[in-house]
Parts: C-alpha cells; sequence; structure tokens
C-alpha cells in the first residue's frame, strides 16, 4: 500500500483523505523522518526545516511525489531532491485569501498612511499627526492617497491576483496585470513583461506577486524603479528575490518612489542591519501575508485520486 506521510506542522483533518488505498502517517518536519516511514512514496511539506528535507532528499528512495502546501515551495525545490524521479506540486490556490487580504490591507496603509500614524502616536510625547487629519484634497494629482481611480498594475497575474482584483476594482481601482503571456484574464488586461515601460510610468501603486525563481530574480531593478512616478508605492507580497533591494533603498531614500510595503525579503527575517528597517517610507511586514492554507484537504484529495489514477497532478510545478 502507498505511504503518505503528511506534516504535524499544521491541523490537517485526515478523516478527508480516508478512503484511498494509501496508509497515512504524520510526522514532525523539524526532525529526519524515522526510519520506518523512509520508504513512503508521498511526502506532504509545511514549513519543514532544511535539515529534514535535504535529510529527506537523501534518504527517502521511493519517494514519487511531494505535494507542498506552499503556493512558492522554493525551499522544497532548493533541497536536493531527484527532479527526474519527483514530482513536486505546489499549494497555489491555498492562500489565495489571505494574501489577497494582506495586499489589500498594505495598498490602503500606503494610500491612508496609517503607519505615519502610528507612528505620531508612539513618540513621547505623542503627537497629533495634523497634516494627515481635517479636510485634505480628494485624490490630489502626483499622489496616492486612494484606491478610488488609482491605476494599480499587479506584476504576477495568477491565483492570488485573481482573488484580489474584485476588491480593488470595488474600491473603484483601475487594475492592470503582468504575467509571463499576455492577453485576458478574469476581465483583466494582462501584458507581457516587455510592456512595463509604458505601464510603470502611470502607476499609482506596483503590487508584486511573482514567485521566486532564476526568471524573477530582481524583476524589480533600478531601471524599472526608475520609470515609476514618485508618489508610486511598491507593495511586495511574492518572493523577496523579485526586488532589488538595494536598489529599492535608493529609491526610497532619494524620493524615486513614495513608498514600500514589503511582506517579503531576500533574507528573512529580515536582518537588523538592514537598511530598509530605518526608511520611514518603507513598511515591513514579517511574511504575514499566507502561513494559514485553506483547503489543504481538498487539494491532496484531489492529487491523491490523480496519483493512485496515474494521472497529471494539480499544481505541478
Ligand atoms: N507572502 C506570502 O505569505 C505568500 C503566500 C503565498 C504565496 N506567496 C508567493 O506568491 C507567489 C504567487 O502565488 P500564486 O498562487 O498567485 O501563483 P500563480 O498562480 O502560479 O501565479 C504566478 C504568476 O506569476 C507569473 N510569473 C511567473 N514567472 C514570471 C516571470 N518570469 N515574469 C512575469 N510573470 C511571471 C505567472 O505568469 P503566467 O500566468 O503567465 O505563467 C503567474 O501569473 C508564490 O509563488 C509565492 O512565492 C507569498
Amino acid at each position: 500500500m502507498v505511504k503518505l506521510l503528511y506534516p504535524t506542522s499544521l491541523t490537517l483533518d485526515t478523516a478527508e483523505l480516508e478512503g484511498f488505498s494509501v496508509s497515512l502517517h504524520a510526522y514532525d518536519v523539524k526532525q529526519p523522518i524515522p526510519e520506518d516511514l523512509i520508504d513512503a512514496e508521498v511526502l506532504i511539506t509545511w514549513c519543514n526545516t532544511p535539515d529534514n528535507l535535504s535529510d529527506a532528499a537523501k534518504r527517502m528512495k521511493n519517494l514519487k511525489w511531494i505535494q507542498s502546501l506552499a503556493a512558492g515551495p522554493n525551499d522544497v525545490l532548493n533541497a536536493g531532491f531527484d527532479a527526474k524521479a519527483i514530482t513536486v506540486t505546489t499549494g497555489s490556490g491555498l492562500h489565495d485569501h489571505t494574501v489577497a487580504e494582506h495586499t489589500l490591507g498594505l495598498l490602503l496603509l500606503a494610500a491612508r498612511k496609517f503607519h505615519e500614524m502610528r507612528d505620531h502616536q508612539t513618540k513621547s510625547p505623542p503627537e497629533w499627526p495634523a497634516h494627515l487629519g481635517g479636510p485634505q484634497p480628494d485624490r490630489p494629482k502626483g499622489s496616492f492617497t486612494s484606491l478610488r481611480g488609482a491605476n494599480v498594475v499587479i506584476w504576477g497575474f495568477g491565483n492570488i491576483a485573481k482573488t484580489l482584483t474584485p476588491s480593488l476594482r470595488l474600491l473603484g481601482a483601475n487594475v492592470t496585470g503582468v504575467a509571463t503571456r499576455k492577453g485576458v484574464r478574469d476581465g483583466v488586461e494582462v501584458y507581457a513583461e516587455d510592456e512595463l515601460p509604458r505601464l510603470l510610468p502611470e502607476t499609482d501603486a506596483l503590487v508584486m506577486i511573482l514567485p521566486g525563481s532564476e526568471a524573477t530574480k530582481n524583476a524589480l531593478d533600478a531601471e524599472r524603479l526608475k520609470l515609476l512616478p514618485s508618489h508610486a508605492w511598491v507593495v511586495n507580497v511574492g518572493r523577496g528575490t523579485s526586488v532589488d533591494e538595494d536598489a529599492l533603498y535608493d529609491a526610497l531614500v532619494g524620493g524615486g518612489i513614495g513608498g514600500a510595503a514589503l511582506d517579503v525579503f531576500v533574507k528573512e527575517p529580515l536582518p537588523t542591519e538592514s537598511k530598509l528597517w530605518g526608511c520611514r517610507n518603507c513598511f515591513v511586514s514579517p511574511h504575514a501575508a499566507g502561513g494559514r492554507p485553506q483547503g489543504a484537504e481538498r487539494l491532496v484529495a484531489e492529487n491523491l485520486r490523480r496519483f493512485l489514477a496515474g494521472q497529471e497532478l494539480k499544481n505541478v510545478i
């Protein structure tokens, strides 16, 4: 019988996985896989330590399929598993709602400057941020103060972007996407990257939801940052490696852009010596957008059914 290992790093309702001709075994993602489970064919991963994964890559000779519950399973891909023998599937789709909600929050923070208000509140003595309250011009040109009428470009227009878009539109934003292929998706005009020189100068908020890969490394570099208007905000909830952090810092302190709200970083936790911590117009969110896979059992069950039937799996990387 096929052996499936599921992690104890989250609560999975294994009752939803019953009825298949597989045996289910819990394992600790922080310890080496126990000897009696080493012959498993299926491994579900969530927040495994690098040591656990690299050890599994060396010792699990029967492994055929790894189902990560992360949308971007860079940890699994970097662990040394035999890519020819093992299919890796992602948890794309399990984080759509949580990341979309967090991104919306970061965009509203950028427009409404909640972080600046809190900065004034925590001063000693506290200060009333008069410049942010009272009568204000409604959506003045050359500033990002509201989603209504704002041009929001989402770079990486996949599952999360599709979930986020209706909320942005409800609040009046003009949403445009950028992905590897152009075309209309869910009623949104999506362009390829060659259109960025035209799109970026018209952008009020650039939302990065790119996966971490060689192809996306430093996608937002100094040259592209220079194309953004000086009031534009950058929100990154994809992977930190898609933004050149030094170039971003220069743009933040040099007035090249209005600000940045970042949930992901090249190195996490963001090292204390990072210059981004000290940037008044940079908001640091501690990789908090996702982290709560929703509907994992349904995805695992669907893929398990396909796996046992010899069919192509969902979310193959
Ligand atoms: N902050 C968090 O807590 C958190 C949580 C979950 C996920 N994430 C990150 O968010 C990423 C996206 O998740 P998702 O579920 O939306 O993934 P997805 O559905 O696979 O969408 C990824 C999108 O990125 C585009 N893309 C990939 N490589 C590209 C490139 N080189 N140039 C331009 N576009 C490119 C794809 O374009 P095509 O559609 O044309 O292929 C697709 O539109 C994940 O990979 C993960 O790293 C972060």
